[in-house]
């Protein structure tokens, strides 16, 4: 915690309350991914945070997942595993429904899109209730993958999201 990169950072993120839904505030992450130093920074930033974590492939959650953990994936030299929302994927998926802060969602990946004993690291750019993340590890899990460890570009601490993870590493670069 601290320093000039994190300030940066979260200079960036923009509190917008009542977004999606009245009682929910949305963080608009938008001014970091449109500043090329600060996006940079922030894929450095998730690089440090999960050292010493041993993983084969990035799963990242649809859609802010993606802008983070491909670029993640990227720069530490490994795949990348998209997690859909429904209906986008076009062959044999595992499936996972959860409950959202605003309402209900899942999330799918394609069944051979991970092999017994895969070392996943799960990555989002938001940890809020954890219920998106668990539903993740699930599907991992289902597929007879192992979950590594989760990371995060922002994690609102208050929700407890944490407590859905079990005992596996969680990594966070702006705790909030
Ligand atoms: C947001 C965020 C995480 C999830 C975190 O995604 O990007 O995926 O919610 O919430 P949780 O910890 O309470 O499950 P959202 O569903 O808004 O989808 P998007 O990335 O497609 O905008």
């Amino acid at each position: 915690g601290g320093g000039a990169v994190e300030a940066s950072l979260r200079a960036r993120i923009r509190q917008v309350p009542g977004y999606p839904v009245p009682g929910v505030t949305f963080l608009d992450i938008t001014p970091l991914l449109a500043d090329g130093a600060a996006l940079g920074q922030a894929v450095e930033a998730l690089a440090a945070a999960v050292a010493g974590i041993e993983f084969d492939r990035v799963l990242g959650i649809e859609a802010r997942g993606f802008i983070l953990g491909a670029p993640l994936a990227v720069r530490l030299g490994k795949g990348f595993i998209p997690a859909r929302k429904p209906g986008k994927l076009p062959l044999e998926v595992a499936r996972q429904e959860y409950q959202l802060e605003y309402g209900q969602a899942a999330i799918e990946v394609h069944q051979d899109a991970i092999r017994p004993g895969d070392r996943i690291l799960i990555v989002d750019d938001v940890l809020a209730t954890g219920g998106t993340s668990a539903a993740a590890a699930a599907l991992v899990e289902q597929l007879g993958g192992r979950v590594a460890g989760f990371a995060y570009l922002i994690e609102i601490v208050a929700l407890g999201g944490r407590r859905r993870l079990g005992d596996r590493p969680v990594r966070v670069v702006l705790p909030s």
